[in-house]
């Protein structure tokens, strides 16, 4: 052990190869946090939770929360070159504290099981979305008709379950071949063409009628409307969007070259998600209103004011067959980094080959998604605490575990990790670096302890 944390942090090898430039890492982290966060549920919870106080709330999260979460991931997961369970070990020891910091990385690992059991049913639903579109059933149909297709489609166990098998299927084969092959190759082209369709997308919900409506729904903040919950909401949505909180952004870094920087690679990274994200809530407002629909319909919403859009345009049946796979696309590049802790860590602590390890978790996970297929249809009046199984667990993972994992990171970069560990892995104890390390001490963790302390109603009202 101890001849181990000798080893220089920066002649440390990650077991699995690294990314080959900083162009590759920076399009892997987005390729991870481009996703349906953004285009899918970005828009039904700022829905839900009212629109524009909710956006600003997001933002600042982003700015102030994210990012420094973030930088504490990456930094954090290049200096240890580990899955985030053993890194944290790694670290705890060698800064000289406990090695049960790992336990911060085994709740990552357990995170990323639980968010891609649901991620990977609507992802299936997005790629069922392609074949449909391609089909051209959506041309000329009104808003009932595609709230029917819609709720057919989840209506039925095995048909929303034969796509969330096929959307891991897909996604156990590329964690299975190793990240670096294809997986660039695919970023490289989804998340500019996926830009370049939302802009398209935009001229046409702006010739909706409805452009204002939309605009003044996701940007004029009533603020007598907010509540902590969806301040939680708003900071959930925030870690979710960005994939942090839970080591997929942390099992990345161990991959990164040494000279990369750290700072410039987050602000590429929060900008190309927020702007993706903002940009889906602006064509989808506009629909919503134009059509009649509910902004707070729910999960559901993307997938009946797109096809709606597309069925009234002029080569819909093109486009909107573009928009799914490049959807799913996103999906599928986000999948993988969602696996890839469990993946790492089998393959490390287990003496796993990665396809058997990329198999063994995709099976589990599986297997844990099959509760989502009912929460849309067998065991849609099963409900307990929040809801359905599936709100459940996306209030569990993304309410509550990845907020703990922000706050135990950034504790752990902020206050574990001494100032020349992380000044040695940012490469430089300047200005910005102060500000980070301002951030990580103390804004983020109490921060984040605030607004989820507030939201389950352990800090008393001040007035
Ligand atoms: N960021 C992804 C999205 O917005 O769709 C979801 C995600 C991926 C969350 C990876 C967490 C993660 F580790």
């Amino acid at each position: 052990m101890l001849s181990k944390q000798a080893v220089d942090p920066a002649k440390r090898r990650s077991l699995h190869g690294h990314w080959s430039s900083r162009m590759a890492f920076i399009l892997a982290v987005t390729g991870s946090a481009v996703g349906l966060g953004n285009i899918w549920k970005f828009p039904y919870v700022a829905g839900q939770n009212g629109g524009g106080a909710f956006v600003l709330v997001y933002l600042a999260c982003v700015l102030i929360i994210g990012m420094p979460v973030m930088i504490s991931e990456i930094l954090i997961g290049r200096r240890g070159r580990r899955n985030p369970v053993a890194t944290m070990a790694l670290l705890g020891a060698e800064e000289g504290k406990s090695r049960h910091w790992q336990w911060v990385g085994g709740m990552g690992v357990l995170a990323g099981i639980l968010i891609l059991s649901f991620y990977s049913v609507i992802g299936g639903w997005t790629l069922a979305y392609v074949f449909k579109s391609g089909m051209g059933i959506f041309t000329g149909a009104d808003a009932a008709a595609v709230t029917a297709v819609r709720d057919n489609f989840i209506g039925s166990w095995k048909v929303l379950g034969s796509f969330h098998t096929l959307f891991m299927g897909l996604t156990i084969y590329v964690v299975a071949r190793g990240v670096e092959r294809g997986l660039e190759q695919a970023v490289r082209f989804m998340v500019p063409a996926l830009l370049v369709l939302l802009v398209v997308l935009l001229g046409y919900s702006i010739s909706s009628g409805h452009f204002g409506d939309g605009l003044a729904f996701m940007f004029t903040p009533d603020f007598s409307k907010l509540t902590w919950d969806s301040v939680l909401a708003a900071m959930g949505q925030a870690f979710f969007t960005l994939s942090i909180g839970m080591g997929a952004v942390m099992a990345y870094g161990a991959y990164l070259p040494e000279e990369t920087s750290i700072l410039g690679s987050t602000a590429a990274v929060a900008i190309a998600d927020t702007s993706i994200a903002i940009l889906a809530g602006l064509v989808i407002f506009p629909l919503v209103f134009a059509n009649g629909l509910d902004p707070a319909d729910g999960p559901g919403l993307v997938f009946v004011t797109l096809p709606l859009a597309f069925g009234q345009m002029p080569g819909g049946v093109i486009f909107s067959t573009i928009f799914f796979v490049l959807l799913s696309f996103a999906a599928w590049t986000s999948a993988i980094s969602l696996m890839e802790p469990a993946v790492a860590w089998l393959i490390e602590h287990h003496n796993r080959t990665r396809a058997q390890a990329a198999v063994m978790i995709g099976l589990l996970i599986w297997a844990v998604g099959v509760g989502t297929v009912l929460s849309f249809n067998a065991l849609s009046e099963f409900k307990f605490l929040r809801g359905t199984i599936f709100d459940n667990l996306d209030h569990l993972t993304i309410n509550i575990m990845l907020p703990l994992g922000g706050v135990l990171i950034t504790f752990f970069a902020g206050w574990v990790m001494c100032r020349n560990s992380t000044a040695d892995e940012l490469g430089s104890a300047g200005a910005l670096y102060k500000f980070w390390r301002f951030l990580a001490r103390f804004v983020a963790p109490i921060g984040i302890l605030f607004v989820f302390l507030k939201a389950v109603g352990l800090l008393p009202d001040l007035s």
